[in-house]
């Protein structure tokens, strides 16, 4: 059968995560959270003591991926690392890794089988462009990168971790500018995206925007 993708794309702290597991939630669709996996591999590079410029061995631990994702929590060869792979460090690293092409093509296919029945809504920066291109319907989220880093800035507050907003926003800007500028898969709205800008908008409206193109769309 035909299986429905919505793809949600977006730069860091757009709140692509947010909105994409809640659309899933309301859809009852499958969700993936691709940047998950190249955090996770950008903490199997740190427990090998790889060096992330090597794309052949990041790419081998990229293939030999060993995550898997229950109840809410992510556990990488069996370890717990719900929170790791929430960390800024860790989301820094992974922007480094994801630029060789081996390391995407490695995780192709993995991404690939979250695609099920009833549906999937994936989340990150090539979902409408590389990995599910056919896509009935494709979001691109364009909040500014001062929206962003005050977002991210509250939310590592009421986490009770200190931030800085400053530096957020410098690496905010940074990663961008990393994602936007590779070679291979640069973030950029596919051609037949539509474009969300959520800065003034509340989670629930950015949902209602979503389902209801996706009402118009099948
Ligand atoms: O979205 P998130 O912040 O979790 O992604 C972490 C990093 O992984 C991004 O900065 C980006 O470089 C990379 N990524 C990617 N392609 C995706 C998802 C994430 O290159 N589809």
């Amino acid at each position: 059968a035909d299986v429905p993708v919505i793809t949600i794309d977006g730069p860091t702290a757009s709140g692509k995560g947010t909105l994409a597991s809640e659309v899933a939630r309301r859809l009852g669709y499958e969700l993936l959270d691709s940047g998950a996996l190249y955090r996770a591999t950008a903490l199997a590079v740190q427990q090998a003591g790889a060096d992330p410029a090597d794309a052949a061995a990041v790419a081998a631990l990229a293939a030999q991926l060993d995550l898997r994702f229950e109840a809410d929590r992510a556990f990488l060869a069996g370890q717990d690392v719900t929170e790791s792979l929430r960390l800024e460090e860790t989301g820094n690293l992974a922007s480094k890794v994801s630029v060789h092409p081996a390391v995407r093509q490695a995780l192709h296919g993995l991404q690939l089988a979250f695609r099920r029945l009833p549906g999937l809504v994936a989340d990150g920066r090539d979902m409408g462009t590389v990995v599910f291109p056919a896509a009935p319907l494709k979001v691109f989220l364009t909040a500014s990168v001062e929206q962003r880093a005050a977002r991210r800035h509250s939310q590592l507050i009421s986490r009770g971790i200190p931030a800085n907003i400053d530096s957020l926003l410098a690496d905010l800007r940074m990663r961008d500018e990393r994602d936007q500028n590779r070679a291979v898969a640069p973030l950029k709205p596919a051609e037949d995206a539509v474009l969300l800008d959520n800065s003034g908008m509340s989670i629930d409206e950015g949902v209602e925007f979503v389902l209801e193109a996706w009402d118009k769309r099948r």
